[in-house]
């Protein structure tokens, strides 16, 4: 396959308008600080963004309520000041997705004001109902503890109404096939706008089915291919990346047999794993977790990530796993959310030790996948656990000790900056790390650097080398005659490790250090490596010349052009 596939093997960022930096001066990020601050993004090399909602909302979920889809939010800026963005992005190689947020709308669309005062209008049947309060109305809450019920009474409607998250997002009857020809429409616009794709929000519920009777959701997939084939019709290279949190037995429903859905996912299987792997020093079930995302159509890509912007969700975990990451990670209530998980930011879970950041990111990025980093992940940011639920950790961007982190010139940030505490913007922030060759942002660039030159990550398959020792991880990727290694150690102690690289002959006999000089030549087969707590080695196996060892094709042997 011709290799050029853009989210095959790039970087991508995600960062909410709201709080990345306000030109306008009213206390709130807009498109046209976002703009200003591109060359900041190109610099550090991200090939994509992923841009969290922006549409007019009442924002009552940080934008994930929306009633208008064909709008900006005139608090970020207007369509133009939208379009000035991804031509600036476009400008700098840089594709940008954004959030289609289509499962529900805010209360206050206008299609839920029509559907819930007037039972005629063509709106009503776009909106889930009951006459009765459903049996199973206390039953399938995405946020438990915080939201009560799945369906609520609405005075107006005389009926109920179904909602899977909070109740002010009525869900949207995705059955009914004008709302399906919506969101076409929806997606149909924006990449009119400039867009190269969508992080599809909660997929599993949009293709659900909804009703008084759904006791047992069942997924439509067959939608997933529609939105697939308009997407691909419209613009050749853009992508869905679905946020479906599911198991692995259901992978290939969402990527299709034959890579006719979508294009990406999170993996979320992973990341619960990962983050076991990181509080407990086992890297055992993670590499099973590995091993049971591995199949997946050629065309098809992960998306692998620390931290995001809801909470860590640790549901997946065994009972004592789970107990295991609370302790480390999120060992105050304060911490923990929703039953399930931890809501605060990376940096302050790893007690900003930068040694264990560069090694959980330096892992994130070595597994097989496109990496997706959280804005602000590349200073260490912290959270301000003082605000509600998942608010903690989305507080401004911090740039610089100018008032207010350089965010904005406003005296009223609509959500404060960090100022106190060891992650207060006096400590940590963008202007300072650029001094200081050796900060978190420095790494995270030259990081960024080297993972955009091993395409193996990317393209090739994996293998999990043997380490006899389960706080080490080793992940071998072979692709078009090259290989790649990489050994992480996930414990504080230094670790002495032994391992066969396993290609024929003596093919794995000399490991070039990618990242450092720590080059090794195997004795009798087998490398003998001392890797410090923390440590990480990235590898190229045999030697730089991998360019011209490169074959056109897979398994192809050497080639003759
Ligand atoms: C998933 C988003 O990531 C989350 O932030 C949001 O609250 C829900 N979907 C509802 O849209
Ligand atoms: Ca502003």
């Amino acid at each position: 396959m011709i290799d050029d596939l853009w989210y095959k093997n790039g970087v991508i960022y995600c960062l909410s308008v709201a709080t990345y930096m306000d030109a306008n001066g009213d206390g709130i990020g807009d498109f046209k600080g976002l703009t200003r601050r591109l060359d900041y993004l190109h610099g550090l090399g991200v090939t994509a963004i992923w841009l969290m909602p922006f549409q007019p909302s009442p924002y009552r979920d940080d934008g994930y309520d929306i009633s208008d889809y064909y709008g900006v939010d005139p608090r970020y800026g207007t369509l133009g000041d939208f379009v000035e963005f991804t031509h600036g992005c476009k400008q700098r190689g840089m594709r940008v997705i954004i959030d289609l947020v289509v499962n529900h709308t805010s209360d206050q669309h206008p299609w839920f004001k029509q559907a819930r005062t007037d039972p005629n209008s063509p709106y009503r049947d776009w909106y889930v109902w009951s006459d009765k309060k459903p049996a199973h109305a206390d039953q399938g809450m995405v946020f438990p503890g915080v939201q009560k019920t799945t369906w609520t009474h609405d005075k107006q409607a005389k009926a109920w109404y179904f909602h899977r998250f909070y109740d002010f997002q009525p869900d949207l009857n995705t059955a009914n096939p004008y709302v399906q020809e919506e969101i076409l429409k929806i997606m149909g616009f924006w990449i009119q706008l400039g867009v190269s794709g969508f992080r599809m929000d909660a997929v599993p519920f949009v293709i659900a089915t909804k009703g008084p009777k759904a006791k047992k959701p069942v997924e439509q997939f067959d939608m997933l291919r529609t939105f697939r084939e308009f997407l691909q019709w419209r613009k050749g290279d853009a992508i869905i990346l679905a946020e479906a949190n599911v198991r692995p037995e259901d992978d290939l429903h969402y990527f299709g047999d034959d890579g006719e859905r979508m294009h990406m996912m999170f993996n979320f299987h992973v990341n619960q794993h990962l983050f076991y792997a990181l509080a407990a020093a086992d890297t055992g079930p993670l590499a099973k977790a590995l091993t049971d995302t591995k199949p997946r159509p050629a065309t098809a890509q992960w998306g692998l990530f620390l931290r995001n912007h809801d909470e860590l969700d640790l549901g997946r975990l065994t009972k004592s796993q789970r107990q295991t990451v609370f302790e480390r990670f999120g060992p105050d209530k304060n911490m923990q959310l929703y039953d399930r998980g931890i809501r605060r930011r990376l940096a302050p879970m790893l007690g900003g030790d930068q040694r264990r950041l560069e090694l959980a990111y330096s892992l994130m990025m070595t597994l097989p996948g496109t990496p997706v980093i959280r804005y602000g992940d590349e200073i260490a940011m912290g959270d301000d656990l003082s605000l509600p639920e998942r608010r903690c950790a989305r507080t401004p961007m911090q740039w610089s000790t100018e008032p207010h982190g350089g965010f904005t010139g406003s005296d009223k940030p609509e959500i404060p900056v960090i100022d106190h505490g060891a992650y207060g913007f006096e400590h940590v922030n963008v202007a300072q790390q650029r001094r200081d060759p050796g900060s978190m942002l420095n790494w995270t660039e030259r990081i960024i650097r080297m993972r955009k030159e091993v395409p193996e990550i990317g393209w090739g398959d994996f293998k999990v080398i043997a380490a006899r020792d389960p706080a080490v991880l080793i992940l071998r990727y072979d692709w078009r005659n090259n290989s790649v290694l990489f050994v992480h150690n996930l414990d504080e102690q230094p670790r002495e490790v032994s391992f066969a690289v396993g290609l024929p002959d003596d093919a794995g006999d000399t490991l070039i250090d990618l990242l450092g000089d720590n080059h090794s030549h195997a004795a009798r087969g087998r490398h003998k490596l001392l890797i410090e707590g923390y440590g990480y080695r990235w590898f190229r196996v045999g030697g730089l010349d991998y360019l011209l060892r490169r074959t056109e094709v897979d398994g192809g042997g050497r080639s003759k052009t």
